[in-house]
């Protein structure tokens, strides 16, 4: 085998996929699969969103375009997040990349140095540690632990800066666990941020889909602007994973970089995609509103469902559109249960150990089916949980 570059040897993959080939392997052999192992939401994107990309395309704007997006995309995002975050962002604060993923890569790219430490959630999305390592610099945990309902532990981070650490990463709504970080929370990271001279990248994602209050972004905190590289996109808030796009917010200096980057890998986002995007943030149909109204629906009952599963405990998530469920009661091994779960009873789940060491006692379930989906998910687990019960001491 001719040489690979070591630093591949270094990343690792996301646990969903393995779990969705084993899914449709089933499928193929006739069994009837509830699919709530990938975070891709099932709906799509609005009318006008869709009729926005043909007109696109049909108007020629298929071309190189802008390396950090098209102005008026810039322009738009900008608008919206003063509209939906109370954010002060200006147009040269943004750059468009295809998805929050290869927007989250530009970030870590220019921000990291080999040696450096960076500070990420466990459990949380496992490209941040991933990456990290691929970049030659060490992640280093802070856990999001039940007993906190999943708030960070300000003195655990406190803890663990040293020297050589440069950025903090950390994902509000977080997935797998739906919390929100409080506002005490934020505050604290944003006050070791300054003291320490660090970076922080805020994964946004998950911004949109909130069940209560309105969504406060740590740049909106004092002197955190010039420190924090905001990470979003269109795949979850706008249904529309699969056109690929995403955008960071940073400093000038760092869209700069960013943009050095872009220019020296994939040179632009596809155009007709960015001029349709302007019109999901539009959201003249209030798409978003009705999406994640169904959203908390969903949560309500499923979430309830789970709780009523002997050996399950799922504290209700504030939001993103995921169940974290607690299975240790079960008195199985987090892996078992997905397993029973999926090749007994057909329901497809990731086990927790897949976003981080600390989610080995948990499942991770996707909302993303639809009720009576989720209502026939609960009655298959609850006839597979016989093999567990005699286990549970209630
Ligand atoms: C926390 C988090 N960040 C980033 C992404 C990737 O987003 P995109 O599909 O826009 O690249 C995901 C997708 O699951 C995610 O959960």
């Amino acid at each position: 085998m001719r040489h690979i570059a070591s630093r591949v040897s270094q990343l690792t993959g996301e646990g969903a996929l393995a779990v969705y080939v084993r899914a449709k392997e089933l499928e193929r052999q006739g069994r009837s699969i509830i699919h709530l192992e990938l975070g891709e939401p099932d709906f799509h994107p609005a009318a006008p969103v869709v009729d926005a990309v043909r007109a696109a395309a049909a108007a020629g704007r298929d071309r190189y375009c802008s390396t950090r997006g098209v102005p008026a995309l810039r322009e738009a995002v900008a608008e919206y997040l003063g509209r939906t975050r109370r954010l002060t962002v200006t147009p040269q604060e943004v750059l468009v990349a295809p998805g929050c993923k290869m927007a989250l890569a530009l970030a870590m790219m220019a921000l990291i140095e080999p040696g450096d430490e960076v500070l990420y959630p466990d459990p949380s999305f496992p490209i941040y540690p991933s990456f990290t390592r691929g970049l030659g610099a060490t992640p280093v945990p802070f856990h999001l632990i039940e007993k906190n309902r999943f708030q960070p532990d300000l003195a655990e981070i406190a803890g663990k800066i040293t020297p050589k650490t440069r950025v903090l990463i950390f994902n509000s709504p977080n997935n797998p666990t739906g919390t929100v970080y409080s506002d005490a929370t934020l505050a604290g990271i944003a006050e070791l941020a300054a003291q320490h001279d660090l970076w922080i990248i805020a994964d946004e994602i998950y911004a949109r889909i909130l069940f209560a209050g309105d969504y406060r972004s740590i740049r909106s905190l004092p002197g955190m602007a010039e420190r924090t590289v905001i990470i979003d996109g269109f795949s979850k808030s706008f249904a529309m994973t699969g056109w690929r796009l995403g955008y960071a917010v940073a400093p000038v200096a760092v869209v700069d970089a960013l943009d050095m980057l872009v220019l020296n890998t994939f040179t632009c986002a596809a155009e007709f995609t960015q001029v349709a995007a302007i019109e999901a943030l539009r959201d003249a149909t209030n798409a978003v509103d009705a999406m994640v109204a169904e959203y908390r629906k969903r949560r309500d009952l499923f979430v309830a469902g789970l709780n009523r599963i002997p050996g399950f405990r799922c504290l209700v998530p504030d939001g993103a559109f995921y169940a974290w469920v607690n299975v240790a009661d079960t008195g199985l091994a987090a892996e078992q249960v997905a397993a029973l779960l999926l090749e007994e009873a057909g329901v497809a789940g990731i086990a927790g150990a897949a976003f981080g060491a600390e989610g080995r006692n948990f499942l991770r379930f996707s909302l993303v089916s639809a009720r009576n989906l989720l209502e026939e998910a609960l009655e298959r687990i609850e006839r597979v949980s016989a093999r567990w019960r005699a286990a549970v001491s209630r």
